[in-house]
């Protein structure tokens, strides 16, 4: 039997849980490590020097200390900054998380899309690009929200997040005079790894349907890809989940779904 790969899964906080959660699917018998760089978080709020001063010598921690066949780093907030800087620094293979405008400008039929992310993530370079090339004649409406990751990692630590607070958020995304309007937003990227966390109630109060785009499984198949075909791999030493502030493991029960039902420890 071979060795199973290790695949060390990176965000602010438990946004990357719902790409974990894909990659799990993908790769059941890889080892997993899980990093919540929770003393930081949210990146939203800092600003790109502090970020990529922060993220880049982190990275290269956490390679010295788990030595990794593969990084994702599963946070779109970093990922539009950092991916040249690691890759330049460090040799292991990186799959990175971006907003994923081309795919939803191609889906969309009314040609109004609207791309949901951090605030720091609708103001970069790198998302400006990713329209200017790949709007595909669509309308692009870039929506900066402030509290929502903060709102899915209360929800998914069990507090309660009302209905309005999420939905405050949501309406800046829903451009157009409801469902019946030809030229109504149809198509909204998840540019945020938290917001899937979310997933039941975005659909709930959104004013009306649209296709929401969540590039996890995307990046399940890159990681896959890149990985090469699985053998007969099997991981007996247990996932691993670490958070930056040292915080207690509170929740490890909760998060089992993420990790294909292993109990992080
Ligand atoms: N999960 C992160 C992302 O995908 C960001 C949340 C934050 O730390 O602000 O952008």
């Amino acid at each position: 039997m071979t060795a199973p790969p290790t695949i060390l899964v990176f965000d602010s906080g438990l946004g990357g849980l719902t790409v974990l959660r894909e990659i799990v699917r993908a790769r059941p018998g890889a080892h997993y490590v899980y990093v919540a760089d929770d003393a930081f978080f949210p990146y939203g709020h800092h600003g790109e020097d502090e970020i990529i001063a922060r993220v880049v010598p982190l990275i290269g921690e956490l390679i010295a200390a788990h030595a990794p066949d593969l990084v994702v780093i599963a946070c779109n907030t970093a990922s539009t900054l950092v991916m040249s800087h690691l890759r330049e620094q460090y040799k292991v293979p990186f799959v990175g998380t971006v907003p994923a405008i081309k795919p939803a400008c191609a889906r969309s039929t009314t040609k109004r899309v609207s791309v949901l992310g951090t605030r720091g993530t609708v103001k970069r370079e790198y998302t400006r690009a990713l329209i200017r090339d790949f709007s595909q004649g669509c309308e692009v409406t870039l929506v900066g929200s402030a509290d929502l990751a903060s709102l899915a990692e209360s929800a998914l630590s069990g507090e309660q997040v009302s209905d309005l607070a999420i939905a405050a958020e949501l309406a800046p995304c829903f451009i157009g005079n409801g469902e019946a309007d030809p030229a109504r937003t149809d198509t909204v990227v998840l540019a945020c790894t938290h917001y899937p966390l979310l997933m039941d109630r975005l659909v709930r109060l959104a004013p009306w349907p649209v296709d929401w785009i969540d590039p996890a499984p995307a990046i399940a198949r890159r990681v896959s890809d890149l990985l090469g075909p699985p053998g007969s791999e099997a991981d007996h030493s247990g996932a691993e989940m670490i958070f930056t502030s040292r915080r207690p493991h509170t929740l490890s029960r909760a998060l089992m779904p993420f990790f294909g039902g292993r109990v992080p420890a």
